[in-house]
């Protein structure tokens, strides 16, 4: 399938950062440019004034970890789509596992933060995968199909503009990756889905992430249905965040 997808690399950094290694960091992705992939880093929401006052004359994009389903109003705490399109995100984090474990996140509050998201420009990356148990209960396909299929309903004639994620719960910060074969057959799974839903499935970009190193990440993004990654802790040091953005 010959198709226009250009790599994606997003940096996850988590609640980590401070002030001085952010900028340490960022000068560090900075002096590696160019860069033949797409490039960002998902920052936490207090560093986003400075990260994009920095990146700002660069092509790399910066973006979120998170974003409320709601527009305006008395959500205590919550960060809108529209404040971070004011900050120039071009992309935010929906559904990663931790907030969906940690936060109980369902399949259709992570729709909602999607389209609330997408309805001020900013690009969703929605994160899907299932838990070690799911996997070895040979439940991984209807698991990743169940969480995409609500946010496939949810945004209907703008779903193809989202970005997804598969990130297998088992894989994230253990150190233990899918195997290329394993990654690419859910990623074909979701593919395919993307496909039946929107008729641009072939354009649409699908990242793995889950213990990315620069080791892994070249053999993970060969395979045909892998754009790119989603990178958590590798993405905190600026040697390996670049060696896999080079990947
Ligand atoms: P690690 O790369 O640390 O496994 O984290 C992956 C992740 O959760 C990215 O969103």
């Amino acid at each position: 399938m010959n198709t226009p997808r250009k790599t994606l690399v997003v940096g996850n950094w988590k609640m980590h950062g401070s002030r001085p290694a952010n900028a340490e960091l960022l000068a560090g992705l900075l002096a590696a440019r160019p860069y033949t992939a797409d490039v960002a880093v998902c920052v936490p929401f207090v560093y986003l004034s400075e990260t994009a006052a920095t990146l700002a004359s660069s092509d790399i994009r910066w973006g979120s970890q998170d974003v409320s389903a709601h527009a305006q109003g008395a959500y205590t705490g919550e960060v809108s789509a529209g404040m971070l399109a004011e900050l120039g995100c071009r992309y935010a984090i929906v559904g990663h596992s931790e907030r969906r474990a940690y936060h109980a996140e369902s399949d259709e509050i992570v729709a909602a933060k999607a389209q609330a998201a997408l309805a001020k420009g900013v690009t969703p990356v929605v994160c899907v995968g299932e838990t070690l148990a799911e996997r070895e209960a040979g439940q991984t396909e209807a698991v990743v199909k169940r969480q995409l299929s609500a946010v496939i309903h949810t945004l209907a004639h703008c779903a193809a503009e989202m970005v997804v994620a598969y990130e297998p719960v088992w894989a994230i910060g253990t150190g233990r990756t899918a195997s290329p074969e394993q990654a690419q057959s859910v990623h074909a799974v979701l593919r395919a889905q993307l496909q039946a839903a929107t008729g641009h499935g072939a354009a649409m970009r699908i990242l793995y992430g889950g213990s990315v190193k620069p080791d892994n990440a070249a053999s993970l993004f060969a395979q045909p249905d892998i754009d790119g990654g989603l990178i958590g802790g590798a993405a905190l040091k600026a040697a390996d965040f670049v060696a896999i953005c080079r990947a």
